[in-house]
């Protein structure tokens, strides 16, 4: 398969693959469905061209809830960015907000703004972000563009907010192909508390040994990961992190795969 150029993701996101994502799809085999368990920015969704069957899926709310507003809210979600300003007050205002009280579209325009303002794209503690070295990641004159265009590409994506196990067991078929990108070994709570921990990655290797299906999953290259997944085929690959604060840092990934 081969990547759209210039196809992104409307998001920053940590960990997100779009300095890997060509390299994933190339490696892709022919399959009618194709599921991307842990989405985050869904890097790899957006710059593949459409499969036949399309899922994607994260246990992040808001960010499920910001896809299902691209898919069938646009206008409106366009509309909450008229009159904001790019200002470390805005993005304050945007922290202080109580999310109880917004509507689905509100709370998406809030969790949008915030993801494109903060420093590093950290979903916790987020600092307003400004750098000497580039422009801001949030052009407000290009928002209608930007979410246009995921909106394109998402129009007949199924949007999942389920835990990766439930994702894994409903939609096994020997011709889907599951691309898994889950939190880096070592950094199991960067998403949040409670939602995936070490002991995982051995429940996914447990389920993953019995896909009827291809998987292919990415992970940081650390001797747990290999132990964990030694079942599996492996590709050593280099990339870059694609968090600011770090992004000149080479790192080892693995790509780990069940097919050849
Ligand atoms: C490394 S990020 C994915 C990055 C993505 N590939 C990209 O390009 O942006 C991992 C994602 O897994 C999600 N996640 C963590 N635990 C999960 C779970 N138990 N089930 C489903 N998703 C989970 C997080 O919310 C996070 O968005």
């Amino acid at each position: 398969m081969e990547a759209t150029p210039g196809a992104k993701s409307p998001l920053a996101w940590l960990g997100g693959k779009s300095r890997l994502a060509d390299r994933i799809i190339e490696r892709m085999p022919e399959h009618l469905t194709y599921v991307e368990v842990f989405a985050g920015a869904a890097w790899v969704l957006f710059r593949k061209p459409p499969s036949k069957v399309e899922v994607i899926n994260d246990i992040n709310r808001d960010l499920v809830t910001l896809y299902r507003c691209v898919q069938h809210h646009l206008p409106e979600l366009v509309s909450q960015f008229r009159w904001l300003l790019l200002a470390r007050d805005e993005f304050d205002r945007f922290t202080a907000t109580p999310t109880e009280s917004l509507t689905d579209i509100q709370r998406s325009a809030r969790f949008y703004y915030l993801m494109k303002t903060a420093f590093g794209a950290k979903l916790t503690g987020q600092t307003f972000g400004v750098a000497a070295s580039g422009p801001p990641r949030l052009n407000l004159l290009r928002i209608e563009e930007d979410l246009s265009a995921a909106h394109l590409r998402l129009a007949r994506v199924v949007i999942e907010n389920r835990p990766y196990a439930e994702v894994l067991a409903r939609l096994d078929k020997p011709t889907t192909l599951f691309y898994l990108d889950p939190p880096y070994w070592d950094c199991e709570t960067v998403y949040g508390k409670g939602i995936f921990e070490r002991a995982d990655f051995a429940a996914l290797a447990r389920l993953l040994d019995k896909v009827k299906g291809k998987f292919i999953l990415s992970l940081n290259d650390t001797p747990g990961v290999r132990e964990v997944f030694a079942n599996f085929k492996f590709e050593d690959i280099k990339t870059r992190y694609s968090v600011s604060a770090n992004k000149n840092m080479p790192v080892g990934e693995v790509l780990i795969r069940n097919f050849n």
